[in-house]
């Protein structure tokens, strides 16, 4: 390294975690940094009684709690402000509001230390989550996005450049976890819930549809991927949708609950929080072990053929749905099957944290890209 190892300050108030991370440069290009802290306030006891994420309630959250998360994530990498090199946060995409709070806040501190300011795309971190854990992968790299609000296939040619390939056309896969969730009236976040009760289930008791984008009618929409790169079929059935397996799934619930009893409904009356489910245990496991594979297989199925095609010499999966066991177990068979190297985080850095910000943020840096003073928070930010 030609200049000397920085040490970063990475803020990530996207959604609904408040969370500070401390990132240093490593010296090492196989293995360019080391995470010194990764701090985590997690809002989702506060979410759960809605059934999902409020707005205002996060924003106002992350105001209580940043203070305190820097703090400690200062303490625990045992530095002090004067030991910092610059600082990274996340400008989108997300909740405005909540962006704004990590804007601000990562602002004030690089304003008052006089160390550059670094914006990252929320989706980057999630990438380079993954060179955070294991050193730079092999290139080309596939790399599945697949969170609450995202389910994305970038290919990554060159370090810190993401070329979209395919995406979600409607819900993300975490989404369609949350409603499949709540649809059986378990808690929320409904991902880690599902991923648990499906270990019990009958993953062959419903056999749901997996939808297969073909745009093979009038209305086809144009591909993602940039022209060329794949063949003209793969090109156009890529992309993910999802949420007809959820109509699919709340058709059943509404069948077997006709059929099996009448005892009402749970939860506080008429608002959105999740209702007790009326389904027997059995049926609320099956249904979450089938919902479970079709959503894995229609994941994997579409990563692997693209990365295939691609050429790719590594695939990635990152992102909170990237925690789930049966995800990580098929994508570790397959890759093993293929002679691909699989590359998924450890669950620490699989849901939302600064860690992987602080990560894209020293990519950025090195780039030579730093925010001016006047940098807003972006609720869609292309990446
Ligand atoms: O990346 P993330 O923390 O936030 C976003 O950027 O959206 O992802 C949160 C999503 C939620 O939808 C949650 O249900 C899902 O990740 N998730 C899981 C698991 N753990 C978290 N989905 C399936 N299986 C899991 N084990
Ligand atoms: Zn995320």
């Amino acid at each position: 390294m030609s200049h000397e190892p920085v040490t970063l300050l990475a803020i990530e108030t996207s959604c609904d975690e408040t969370a500070a991370a401390v990132v240093a440069e490593t010296g090492d290009p196989a293995r360019p940094w080391l995470l010194r802290s990764n701090v985590v306030a997690s809002q989702d006891a506060i979410h759960r009684e809605w059934g999902g994420v409020v707005p205002e309630l996060a924003s106002r959250q992350h105001l209580r709690d940043i203070c305190g998360v820097v703090d400690r994530a200062l303490e625990q990498a045992s530095v002090t402000w004067t030991d910092l090199g610059a600082v990274a946060v996340t400008q989108g995409p997300g909740l405005v509001g909540s962006l704004l709070v990590g804007v601000s806040f990562a602002k004030s501190i690089a304003w008052s230390c006089g160390i550059p300011l670094v914006p990252v795309h929320h989706l980057a971190g999630h990438i380079e989550s993954l060179v955070l854990q294991h050193g730079e992968l092999p290139l080309p790299s596939a790399v599945l996005v697949v969170s609450g609000g995202h389910t994305s296939l970038y290919l990554v040619r060159e370090r810190g450049r993401y070329e979209l390939i395919g995406r979600t056309r409607d819900d993300a896969a975490g989404e369609a976890y949350d409603k499949v969730a709540r649809l059986l009236g378990l808690g929320y976040p409904g991902g880690p819930i599902i991923d648990r009760l499906a270990k019990d289930g009958n993953d062959r008791a419903y056999l749901f549809p997996v939808s297969r984008m073909t745009h093979a009618d009038r209305n086809r929409p144009t591909a993602t991927a940039p022209p060329g790169l794949l063949p003209p079929d793969l090109e156009r059935s890529v992309d993910f949708s999802f949420s007809g397996l959820k109509t699919a799934v709340m058709r059943l619930v509404k069948d077997l609950e006709a059929r099996g009893g009448s005892r009402e409904p749970g939860g506080v009356g008429g608002t959105v929080a999740p209702r007790a489910s009326r389904l027997a245990p059995r049926d609320v496991a099956d249904i979450a072990a089938s919902f479970q594979r079709v959503v894995v297989e229609a994941l994997l199925d579409r990563t692997f053929e693209t990365a295939r095609w691609l050429g790719a010499r590594s695939l990635g999966i990152a992102g909170g749905v990237s925690a789930n066991s049966r995800l990580r177990a098929e994508a570790e068979t397959r890759g093993a099957k293929a002679g691909l190297p699989v590359f998924v985080p450890p669950l620490s850095l699989s849901t939302d944290n600064a860690a992987m910000i602080g990560a894209a943020g020293l990519r950025r840096l090195r780039a030579g890209v730093t925010a001016t003073w006047d940098l807003n928070a972006e609720a869609s930010l292309p990446l």
